[in-house]
């Protein structure tokens, strides 16, 4: 197996690049946030932050896109930076769940504690502790992504915001349903604007990955200090590995063989601990909500580095 710094990384984006643009594209890009349709179906950016070789890219790496779900990982990051786990993982589990992201099934039946962080109904439950803990916590969110993304820039996109909001039924039924069974807090419409107004941040491939990169450097971020302890950053890891495609999670292992997680805007960031943090974007989904093209290119990329987590 080659070792990191003897790989042409750079080269190995542009075949990849090459070869996407051969793939036909079945998927489609997400509609039921009706202003999330607007999106060219046919962009396409992937970025790596190496650990021994810094950032290489392809595509249109520093055009932004909506981060949607990939901001659960953030979202419990934060948490965890503030709560002790135990108080955490008691109101929400670290198990798969084997249904689609926005799915109330289980939730019935588990008496409304979620599977885990990653489908729609537990960061609800991670937003009710971030509204527990802040005083303004759309601005301190924003502010947070800023800081680790190096971008003051980085911003929302207002009409995604706006549009979700607007389309927000199945997450009400959620938080509902959980506060019913008394685990939310606070009030309904406070959980669902966090949660909304995070999904609807703009970032680029470039940035996630930079953000990301503290995933695999042990919890140290890009600006040189330290994020989560290295037993957080594993759990994180861990639960991104098993729970960060919904019922593709299994899939997303078996092909592409790295901790990930995906957003509706088609963006999806995967973590190689120690080596990489690499974010690829591609707004047509597959039917489980990932993106088609972006799970093609993680699996050429860790098939032609020979670098994956197994
Ligand atoms: O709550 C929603 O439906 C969206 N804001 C996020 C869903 C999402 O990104 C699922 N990921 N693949």
């Amino acid at each position: 197996m080659p070792t990191t710094n003897t790989i042409n990384y750079t080269a190995i984006l542009e075949k990849i690049h090459s070869e996407v643009k051969g793939q036909p594209i079945t998927g489609k890009v997400a509609d039921y946030i009706p202003e999330l349709a607007h999106v060219d179906p046919t962009n396409f950016g992937m970025h790596i932050y190496c650990m021994e070789s810094g950032h290489h890219s392809v595509g249109l790496n520093e055009k932004r896109f909506s981060i949607q779900s990939i901001s659960k990982v953030l979202a419990l990051m934060f948490t965890m930076q503030e709560v002790k786990n135990k108080e955490i993982f008691k109101r929400v589990d670290v198990e798969p769940s084997g249904d689609p992201f926005n799915s109330l099934i289980q939730l019935e039946r588990e008496k409304g504690i979620p599977r885990n962080p990653f489908i729609n109904a537990g960061a609800l439950v991670i937003s009710d502790m971030l509204v527990s803990l802040w005083d303004q916590p759309k601005q301190q969110f924003l502010e947070k992504i800023r800081v680790l993304s190096q971008n003051p820039t980085l911003d929302i996109d207002q009409e995604i915001y706006e549009s979700e909001l607007a389309h927000n039924d199945r997450n009400a039924s959620l938080v509902h349903l959980m506060k019913s069974f008394g685990n939310i807090e606070n009030d309904v419409d406070e959980v669902l604007d966090l949660y909304t107004f995070q999904c609807s941040i703009m970032v680029s491939c470039k940035e996630l990955s930079t953000i990301f990169s503290l995933f695999a450097k042990e919890g140290w971020n890009l600006s040189g200090y330290r994020s989560l302890s290295e037993p957080e950053t594993k759990r994180i890891n861990a639960i991104m590995q098993t729970c960060g495609f919904y019922d593709e999670a299994g899939e997303f292992s078996f092909r592409v063989g790295l901790p990930g997680k995906s957003g509706v805007g088609g963006g999806i960031v995967a973590v190689h601990p120690g080596k990489y943090s690499v974010t690829v974007w591609s707004p047509p989904l597959n039917r489980k909500g990932n993106s088609e093209l972006g799970m093609y290119a993680l699996e050429r990329l860790t098939t032609l580095t020979g670098l994956s987590i197994f």
